[in-house]
């Protein structure tokens, strides 16, 4: 063997065993501290407290447990707001798991490194700091932010956080966040939709899926779901012009041709989607299979970004990021009928665990609320 072969063995040898030991690492649980300890770190004396969910390890919905808490604190900016309704989304359960594995770079290795739960709120000021001038007491409103499952959250003034339109109930408010806006950057950023366009909507009955239909609709589009035939009868409701039931057609292999195509979904490849894609048509790739423990959806999204840029420029993978202009965007379109949440399930503080693992269960019809008393 030449001394190049060698170095070059040497090499793969190395970057083989490093992947490896890194898959490893970052694969690996850390055990679950005992409830007392937990107690004891997380309810300071001497400050106010709340109650407020917390998991302390990666692993099954046991994890998840509420605990007494310091409230958070009211910076001049910020606004202090009594929380009262929390919508679960996917996140929820990927944090609490710790899945997909590559998350953990950013969710922490072993254990969780931020160990709040929940993003979507929505509740009633109850305090705002000295320099706020956009929220008042007693002000209904809605956002985005981490630890969203407790009885109290600050969010800066002009962080995601906006008023709660008169027509929405709380919990159909706090359902609207990540899967609302979520819908709303696929569909009229990412996708571009404009009136008369023909946009497909793949898992239109879900979380995103039931404000994609809608958010379509209200930019002119004509519009049609892919559900399962338990859900058709809500999609249409939705506004949906036409309807494919999953389960007993594929709609890559028929004849209709699509401006548009938002996947929330992910069991197609770009190039099977593209079979049915009108000429200069888009897709816009928003989740993906959710059960891959590796990459999860993440590995859809990133395959569409690479789609794009090698081989069709008009595919893409959406990262969504919440703001406080598109809740107040969605707000607005709330405020003029064109936009409602549809509500599955609703739950108690106590059945959070159950709330999660059914947002889990991937059978979600629109969203799922829990209350905080
Ligand atoms: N990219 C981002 O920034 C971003 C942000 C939020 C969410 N996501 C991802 O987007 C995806 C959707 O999120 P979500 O909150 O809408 O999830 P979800 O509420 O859990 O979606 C559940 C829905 O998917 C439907 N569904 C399942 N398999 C289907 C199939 N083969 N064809 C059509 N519909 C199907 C289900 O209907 P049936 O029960 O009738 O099957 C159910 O109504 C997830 O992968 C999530 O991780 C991405």
């Amino acid at each position: 063997m030449t001394t190049r072969r060698k170095r070059l063995s040497a090499a793969a040898l190395i970057f083989v065993a490093s992947v490896l030991v890194f898959g490893v690492v970052l694969s690996r649980d850390a055990a679950c501290p005992s409830m007392d300890a937990t107690a004891i770190e997380s309810a300071p004396a001497g400050v106010s407290t709340m109650q407020a969910a917390r998991y302390h390890c990666y692993g099954d919905t046991d994890v998840i447990h509420w605990e007494t808490v310091a409230r958070p604190e009211l910076s001049d900016s910020s606004v202090l707001v009594r929380v009262h309704a929390v919508a679960t989304n996917p996140l929820d359960w990927h944090y609490m798991r710790g899945k997909p594995y590559i998350m953990r770079l950013s969710s922490g290795i072993g254990r969780p490194s931020d160990v709040r739960l929940g993003q979507d709120f929505a509740g009633v000021v109850e305090a705002v700091g000295a320099n706020v001038t956009r929220f008042a007491s007693g002000d209904s409103v809605f956002g985005a932010s981490p630890g969203a499952f407790g009885e109290y959250i600050a969010v800066r003034e002009n962080a995601d956080i906006a008023r709660v339109p008169d027509s929405m109930s709380l919990a159909e408010a706090a359902a609207m966040p990540v899967a609302a806006t979520t819908a709303l950057q696929a569909v009229r950023d990412a996708g571009q939709v404009t009136t008369g366009q023909r946009v497909l909507v793949n898992g239109a009955s879900g979380g995103v899926g039931t404000y994609a239909v809608q958010i379509a609709k209200s930019l002119g589009a004509h519009v049609t779901g892919v559900s399962s035939a338990r859900n058709v009868e809500l999609v249409r409701s939705l506004g949906a012009d036409a309807t494919i039931d999953y389960t007993s057609e594929d709609f890559t292999t028929g004849t209709a041709r699509y401006d548009v195509i938002i996947d929330n979904v992910g069991n197609h490849a770009p190039s099977v989607l593209r079979r049915v894609l009108a000429p200069a048509g888009r897709v816009v790739v928003v989740g993906g299979p959710e059960r891959d423990r590796w990459f999860g959806p993440i590995r859809n999204l990133v395959g569409a970004l690479v789609y794009g840029w090698f081989v069709e420029p008009t595919f893409t993978g959406l990262f969504s990021e919440t703001s406080q202009v598109d809740l107040e965007y969605l707000a607005a379109l709330v405020r003029l009928g064109r936009l409602h949440s549809v509500i599955d399930r609703q739950f108690e503080a106590p059945e959070l665990r159950e709330a999660i693992a059914y947002q889990e269960s991937g059978r979600s019809r629109g969203k799922n609320i829990v209350i905080i008393p």
